[in-house]
């Protein structure tokens, strides 16, 4: 692991393309969730839109993973596997979208949501809420000068005040022409600690937020990771690029992402998509 790549301005065209088609990906499973669907079929949608658009989905053979998309219902907290499991009302489900455009020697996109199937609880609506805006809080910090932990300081204070607790395992990373690259993003940490964040850097910022405990459990499928003590766990992530000023959410949607954004008690931040209200074509 060497240091942290800085791009150029035509390597981050090609990373603006990719994570322009992954947000895109990422919305057009939300218009389709249902209650009565399989994880699969999300599985044949991100493959399909996916080959459709030149690119290829990332997690498909990726390290062994068998499928196209990870798919993670309730207490699973990521890198969950799609199969023939029917949504159900109540239910919330991650969808983790990585393309690679183009095809072949191509650059990466990173981005999930969690959605909702039919009517949440309470506490399902909270842990979900909490994940989605430590996600927004993580993304306000970086700009160049911060550090690596100054993010997962900022998610790490906001999701435990609200009585939820981050995974440690699991950590957003550098991506680029490569996956999973430098600098590790660790989603808990002291400020003023980690990598110095400089202009050009791409990195993802990834958290997943427990209801309970934040220790995490494996299957025997070797992927599928779940919470030990079966409680609810909510990811959201962005790819995003370091700026003079800030940073550039290159995975930012240009519509309300429906079946997690569009309900009555979400407030979307400002970073990282659609505003309700603020419609630009209004
Ligand atoms: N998309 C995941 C991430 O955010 C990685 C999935 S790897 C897979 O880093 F093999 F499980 F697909
Ligand atoms: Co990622
Ligand atoms: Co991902």
């Amino acid at each position: 692991m060497g240091s942290t790549k800085i791009l150029s301005k035509r390597e981050i065209q090609k990373m603006r393309e990719v994570g322009e088609l992954a947000a895109r990906t990422l919305c057009h499973v939300g218009e389709q969730l249902t209650a009565g669907m399989t994880t699969e079929d999300i599985n044949t949608i991100v493959h399909d839109y996916t080959l459709a658009a030149g690119a290829r989905p990332a997690p498909l053979n990726y390290k062994g993973f068998p499928k196209s998309v990870c798919t993670s219902v309730n207490h699973v907290v990521c890198h969950g596997i799609p199969g023939p499991q029917k949504l159900r009302d109540g239910d919330i489900i991650n969808v983790d979208v990585t393309s690679v455009l183009p095809a072949v020697n191509g650059w990466y996109g990173d981005t999930s949501a969690t959605f909702y199937i039919g009517k949440p609880s309470a506490l399902t609506k909270h842990v979900v809420e909490v994940a989605r805006t430590s996600l927004e809080l993580g993304i306000a910090v970086v700009k160049p000068g911060a550090r690596i932990g100054d993010i997962g300081h900022a998610i790490q204070t906001y999701a435990e005040a609200k009585g939820c607790s981050v995974v440690r395992t699991y950590t957003g990373h550098g991506i680029h022409r490569v996956f999973h690259d430098s600098p590790s993003v660790p989603h808990y940490g002291r400020p003023g600690t980690g990598t110095l964040i400089r202009k050009g850097m791409c990195f993802t910022i990834e958290p997943m937020i427990n209801l309970g405990h934040w220790a995490v459990d494996h299957l025997d499928d070797d992927w599928t990771v779940v919470t030990q003590d079966g409680s609810l766990s909510a990811q959201f992530e962005h790819t995003i690029l370091v700026t003079a000023k800030g940073c550039e959410v290159l995975t930012r949607r240009d519509q309300v992402l429906k079946n997690s954004e569009d309900l009555p008690w979400v407030k979307v931040g400002p970073l990282t998509g659609f505003t309700p209200g603020a419609d630009a074509s209004a």
